[in-house]
């Protein structure tokens, strides 16, 4: 190794850097300097700690929701017998959890009983003689398992005989106005106990200062009765955007979603519930089939002789769930540190910004370029 470059190795191991100070009387170059200083402050007073409030330990929402609906209703129209209805009839299940749905519309096929009957019509079940139809064949699609027999279905129309509960139930005639319109008058008392694990808050929606004669008259109203518990039905449906009768029709869910975001601190200020409402099921404004929900269930019986028979139910109605979410805050040492230290190392940007700005846009920059980094040999002194 030649002595030059053995002793320029050395210099990169050994040589020891330290910083000089170089100071610039220069306006433009201290305004860029102090502008950026400004702007990191700015960063960590106000969107750190005002906005994103980050000096704040943070837990989640613990919840528990019962139900409660309310309202009965006498109907009467031409395609069915007179009938009151009271909570056992419309919500089912009757367990109010936080979900509960609330019949509205449905189609009603009284007095099956396990027999045979021709299919409904359409083209895999229509036939003209027995050789169309299959022993045995059970399609999803249809109603049981066929026979085998091809059978009149009205005066036109041949179709291939099942087995199954009989007559078939006939789903195309759904009321056009929904049976239980009076639905929308019906209410529904909503308790909701939360909790905060980290921070030992428990809270309810029925508030401390709601006593029980308000309880017993109130009803929700976003500007008079921001608190109280109890919802009418109509005004669920409206404050999601939609109209009760007609969605009544084919059903739907809606979401009842009670925001308990709470900050802790003291000087927050207390800690309310905020409801909101939004339908969850998609209503597509042009494509509409198969909307709504429903299902079916069944009542079954056995007359004197040993016959059993049932009344199948198509229920049409609103789904009604309750959701419960929240983000509790309260001041925290270790985050405060933690998160500070994060935003305030934002700082050492300042110098290489400034720097950057003193060595490309200032007039004298060649000389500051070359005061910046100075070397010394040893032999200097
Ligand atoms: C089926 O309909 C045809 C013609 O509509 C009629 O002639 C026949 O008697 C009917 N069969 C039964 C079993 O009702
Ligand atoms: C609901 O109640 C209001 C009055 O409180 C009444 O005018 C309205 O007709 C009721 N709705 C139904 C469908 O009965
Ligand atoms: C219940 O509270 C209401 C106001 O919210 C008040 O007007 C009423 O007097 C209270 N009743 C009782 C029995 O405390
Ligand atoms: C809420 O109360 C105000 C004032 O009493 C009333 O005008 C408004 O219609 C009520 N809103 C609902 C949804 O009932």
């Amino acid at each position: 190794m030649s002595n030059t470059s053995c002793r320029s190795f050395l210099h990169y191991v050994f040589d020891y850097e330290t910083p000089r100070t170089l100071l610039i009387p220069h306006v433009g170059v201290g305004l860029v300097f102090r502008l950026s200083q400004l702007l990191v402050v700015l960063y960590v007073v106000g969107y750190v700690c005002v906005v994103q409030k980050a000096y704040q330990d943070t837990d989640s929402v613990i919840s528990s929701v019962t139900t409660k609906v309310k309202g009965f209703a006498f109907t009467n129209t031409s395609d069915t017998e007179p009938r009151f209805w009271d909570v056992a009839d419309y919500v089912i299940p009757s367990q109010g959890e936080n979900s509960f749905f609330v019949l509205t519309n449905m189609v009603v096929t009284p007095r099956q009983t396990q027999s045979r009957c021709s299919e409904l019509p359409n083209p895999s079940t229509s036939c003209v003689d027995d050789c169309d139809c299959v022993e045995g064949l059970s399609d999803p699609r249809g109603n049981g398992v066929q026979t085998g027999l091809c059978e009149n279905y009205s005066t036109t129309v041949r179709t291939c005989e099942v087995v199954s509960w009989c007559p078939l139930e006939l789903d195309t005639k759904l009321p056009e106005a929904a049976l239980l319109a009076a639905a929308e008058n019906f209410t529904v008392l909503i308790k909701n106990s939360i909790t905060y694990p980290k921070f030992d808050v428990h809270r309810r929606n029925i508030l401390p200062r709601i006593n029980s004669s308000y309880l017993k008259t109130c009803t929700f109203n976003r500007s008079t009765d921001p608190h109280c518990p109890i919802f009418r039905l109509r005004d669920i449906v409206s404050e999601a955007g939609e109209e009760f009768q007609e969605m009544a029709v084919k059903g739907g869910v809606l979401g009842i979603i009670i925001d308990w975001s709470c900050d802790l601190d003291w000087w927050a200020g207390k800690c309310f519930p905020k409801y909101s409402f939004r339908r969850l099921d998609s209503k597509h404004p042009v494509n509409n089939v198969a909307l709504g929900y429903n299902f079916r269930f069944a009542k079954y019986y056995k007359s004197p002789d040993g016959e059993e028979s049932r009344t199948l139910i198509k229920a049409y109605g609103i789904r009604f769930d309750v959701i419960v979410f929240g983000i509790a805050g309260k001041f925290g040492i270790v985050p405060t540190i933690v998160n500070l230290g994060a935003a305030l190392s934002f700082l050492s940007l300042v110098p290489v910004v400034s720097d950057w700005f003193m060595l490309t846009c200032l007039r004298k920059r060649n000389t500051y370029s070359k005061q910046k980094v100075t070397y010394l040999s040893e032999d200097d002194s």
